[in-house]
């Protein structure tokens, strides 16, 4: 939930700075910190807490100059102090960089600069990039060179902006995955930077985004693009509306179109401030639990309606193997209809995203009366399901507006791993090498997913050739089972094609009847546990000729030869999958539903949060 503000140009940038960081408050920050270049010297202000503090500070020690960049933190390394407050600024004060998103490599990148004499002032992981820029610039390269330069020493997804008094009239911006998005606006003589478009569309409507892997030189006269590999770009220029609605929903198409692409960063955001990397450890402090009531806790139910639901049933296994505590999921709408067995050392886990779902919200009563513990795991902050529980867990996904969920899909999952970790750090039920090791494998997935949302051309070309069929069959096994509901339910909503997802062993004891060659048959099939079953089940139903597409790892060229169709998802820790085999079946729901013309936003007979039973 970072923000990021720059600014080039005739005015004072210090007020367009802290303005733009204010219309970013709304995603949640913990500090907040200025720079601004004044005779080529960088001046910083950096406090914790809201921004009066920093427009305080700024009051106190004002900051004149025509060139700066903003940022608002929400700690992902290192607590919440001011020496971890970005900007970070190298060690001979010439060099000052902001970064959203997560340096994956950066403990093995700050042994080495610590090694060539570099001491570090703050415990983040955005420290390295400055010293990084400061060596590349001491050796002579030039500020967008340095950058570039360090920018390929990076692992993960990071949006990056750097300025230099070494080149006082100029800002670089970099967008190194989908970690966050980087956002110019084109003014007359000035010239804008930001993460997100609201910051700075009182000043323009000219718009670039900045895609994956490329960068961008800005001074108030102009721009120069390139990629990372230094080939230059011309860029295309967006003309942004006026009404808000379209200003909000920014270069695409739809809202679930936005809140699809921009999984890397809200990933990123639901991980934020909870885990230290270094150790592992997990902080959930909004769950209110001691490490007594965690060793006692013999059973959690989670209770969901929907997409919430499936997001439970993924969930099941990580708290199992994690925690190793035994996990039922059940409806909302159902549970309280069964006069369930409850107790306080059971735990009910409502998932929510509204906050408001009147069935959840029923479970939640029905548990509450039976005296078990209640947690809620909600996007909408302030919701009922939030205030009524006796802890929750926030998705941090921002707004969602399209009416079938996505990005509040993968984050609740997130935090259902967040929340297996934390209860098998408080139960024991995991060594320290296991935590240290299930924390690096979540730093990586912000850039899987990524990878798996550029691939949305191919999928939009596999679409064309699949939107006239009516019936589609989901096939997935183990932890990956939830998701061929979660794919067959994604379909149904937004294109009314029926859908029917289904645990793939069961295949043969229905299903398989329907099979013929009107019926795709979607399949999980990555590389784990449970493989070689899946490759039966596609041999099975391209023996009856249905038409077969599979979501496999990456390099598995052995599917190629079985499937009619593959959508390729990188590889990742099991427990990790279902966060990228969701994204290629979520991707083609959406083509397919645009393809037939729907709307897509709006499903017909559907509600974002339906308050009804
Ligand atoms: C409605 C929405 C679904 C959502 C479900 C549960 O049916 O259309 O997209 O999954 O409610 O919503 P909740 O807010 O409780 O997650």
């Amino acid at each position: 939930m970072c923000g990021i503000v720059g600014y080039v140009g005739p005015k004072e940038a210090t007020p367009i700075i802290l303005n733009g960081l204010k219309r970013l408050e709304y995603r949640g920050y913990d500090s907040a910190g200025i720079a601004v270049i004044a005779d080529d010297q960088v001046e910083l202000r950096r406090n914790v807490g809201k921004l009066e503090n920093l427009e305080r500070h700024v009051q106190e020690r004002p900051l004149f100059g025509h060139l700066g960049v903003g940022h608002t933190r929400w700690a992902t390394h290192g607590q919440v102090l001011e020496r971890n407050a970005h900007p970070h600024i190298s060690m001979d004060g010439r060099y000052v960089v902001v970064h959203n998103g997560i340096v994956e490599n950066y403990l093995e990148l700050r042994e080495q600069l610590k090694s060539r004499g570099v001491v570090f002032t703050s415990d983040t992981d955005t420290e390295v990039i400055v010293h990084l820029i400061a060596e590349f610039g001491a050796q002579g390269l030039d500020l967008t060179e340095a950058t570039r330069q360090t920018c390929l020493l990076l692992r993960g997804a990071a949006a990056i902006v750097v300025l230099s008094g070494s080149q006082p009239d100029r800002l670089i911006a970099v967008r190194v995955g989908n970690a966050g998005g980087v956002t110019i606006g084109i003014g007359e003589g000035e010239m804008f930077i930001a993460s997100d478009m609201p910051a700075i569309l009182e000043h323009t409507r000219r718009m670039i985004f900045l895609e994956s892997r490329q960068m961008i030189t800005v001074t108030a006269a102009g721009y120069q693009m390139q990629t990372l590999t230094a080939e230059p770009i011309k860029p295309q220029i967006h003309n942004i509306s006026w009404d808000p609605v379209s200003a909000a929903r920014g270069e695409y198409r739809h809202f679930m179109q936005k809140e699809m692409f921009e999984q890397a960063r809200s990933i990123t955001d639901t991980i934020r401030g909870r885990i230290d990397f270094a150790s592992g450890c997990v902080e959930l402090p909004d769950l209110i639990l001691n490490e007594e009531e965690a060793r006692r806790l013999k059973r959690i139910v989670t209770v969901a309606c929907g997409t919430s639901l499936n997001s439970g049933l993924v969930g099941k296994f990580m708290l199992e193997k994690l925690a190793q505590i035994p996990v039922e999921t059940d409806y909302g709408s159902e549970y309280r209809y069964r006069d369930p067995i409850l107790d306080p050392d059971c735990a009910v886990l409502a998932i929510t995203q509204s906050g408001e779902t009147v069935d959840t919200l029923a479970a939640m009563e029905e548990a509450r009366n039976k005296g078990a513990k209640l947690w809620s795991i909600v996007n909408v902050i302030g919701s009922q399901a939030m205030r009524s529980a006796d802890g929750h867990i926030t998705m941090q996904a921002g707004p969602e507006i399209g009416v079938c969920s996505t990005k509040t899909f993968t984050t609740s999952i997130v935090d259902q791993y967040l929340l297996a970790l934390y209860l098998g750090q408080l139960r024991g039920t995991l060594t320290a090498d296991q935590m240290r090791q299930y924390a690096a494998d979540l730093a990586k997935l912000p850039d899987l997913v990524g990878r798996v949302i550029d691939s949305a051309p191919q999928i939009e070309e596999l679409a064309e050739q699949l939107y006239r069929y009516e019936d589609f069959l989901y096939l997935g096994r183990g932890i990956n089972y939830p998701i061929a509901l979660e794919g067959a339910l994604k379909l149904k909503e937004i294109s009314y094609i029926h859908a029917e997802g289904y645990p793939a062993g069961e295949m043969k004891h229905g299903p398989i009847a329907l099979i013929d060659e009107k019926l795709p048959v979607l399949t999980i099939c990555v590389k784990d546990a449970v493989y070689e079953k899946m490759i039966s089940q596609i041999e099975q139903a391209k023996a009856r000729r249905g038409i077969v597409i599979a979501v496999a790892t990456e390099g598995d060229q052995f599917i190629a030869s079985k499937a009619d169709h593959v959508m390729y998802v990188p590889e990742a820790p099991e427990l990790l999958s279902p966060i990228l085999t969701v994204l290629p079946l979520q991707l083609l729901a959406y083509y397919i539903a645009v393809r037939r013309g729907c709307d897509v936003d709006q499903p017909r007979n559907l509600a974002k949060s339906v308050t009804v039973e």
